[in-house]
């Protein structure tokens, strides 16, 4: 199966609009408690022109079966920061933390891998992982690691960070969400 599926960054713009229908089936707001227990959920809403112009800057990395958009993972550098309003509060707690002893805020070389989704009947096979093989490749030579957050409830997606490698870095509560949130890196 996986023989058949593509990893590639974005590069159109009917993609990106792909990646937008895949992320309103899976948003929290449309699934049951028991899908989002047994398959994951996505809390973030993007903007379609926002959405466009963050591809084009640095662009997603994408799983493809033919035509069709199956997986994303979006790329967020520090500076597209302002442009989704949402992610602002993420940013200014990323700017108290460090890596390595490096304060992230101080530290150019990484970003925030703002959301990945795989399409239901393409999950367990791969694409997961398959996805974050090309970004290290795609953005290994400007960029050393990806910093990004997941749901503690969301346990699906925890452990396949977990399993790719991700590493802890800090853990707090979002009142607004009821989450708890897991800030976890990916060095490159
Ligand atoms: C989360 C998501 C991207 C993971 O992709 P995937 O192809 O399903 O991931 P995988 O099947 O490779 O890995 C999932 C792991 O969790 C395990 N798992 C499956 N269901 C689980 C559950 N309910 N609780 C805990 N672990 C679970 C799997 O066994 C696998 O671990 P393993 O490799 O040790 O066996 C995908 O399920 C998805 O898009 N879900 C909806 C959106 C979402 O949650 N996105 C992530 C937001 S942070």
């Amino acid at each position: 199966m996986n023989d058949q599926i593509q990893f590639v960054p974005v590069s159109t713009r009917a993609e990106v609009a792909q990646i937008l229908d895949l992320q309103a089936q899976n948003l929290a707001s449309v699934l049951s408690a028991e899908t989002m227990a047994s398959q994951g959920f996505l809390t973030v809403r993007h903007d379609p022109g926002v959405l466009q112009r963050m591809n084009e800057k640095t662009p997603a990395i994408i799983a493809k079966a033919g035509d069709r958009v199956v997986g994303y993972a979006l790329v967020m550098p520090r500076d597209f920061a302002a442009e989704v309003p949402v992610l602002l509060p993420m940013f200014d707690m990323l700017d108290q933390l460090s890596w390595k002893g490096v304060a992230l805020r101080n530290n150019p070389r990484w970003f925030v891998m703002g959301q990945i989704c795989v399409a239901e009947g393409y999950r367990g096979l791969g694409i997961f992982d398959g996805m974050y093989l090309k970004m290290k490749e795609v953005y290994r030579p400007e960029y050393d690691f990806t910093v990004t957050e997941v749901a503690e409830r969301n346990t699906r997606s925890m452990r396949a960070h977990e399993r790719v490698g991700f590493q802890g870095l800090h853990t707090y509560p979002d009142k607004t969400t009821g989450n708890v949130w897991r800030v976890v890196v990916l060095e490159f």
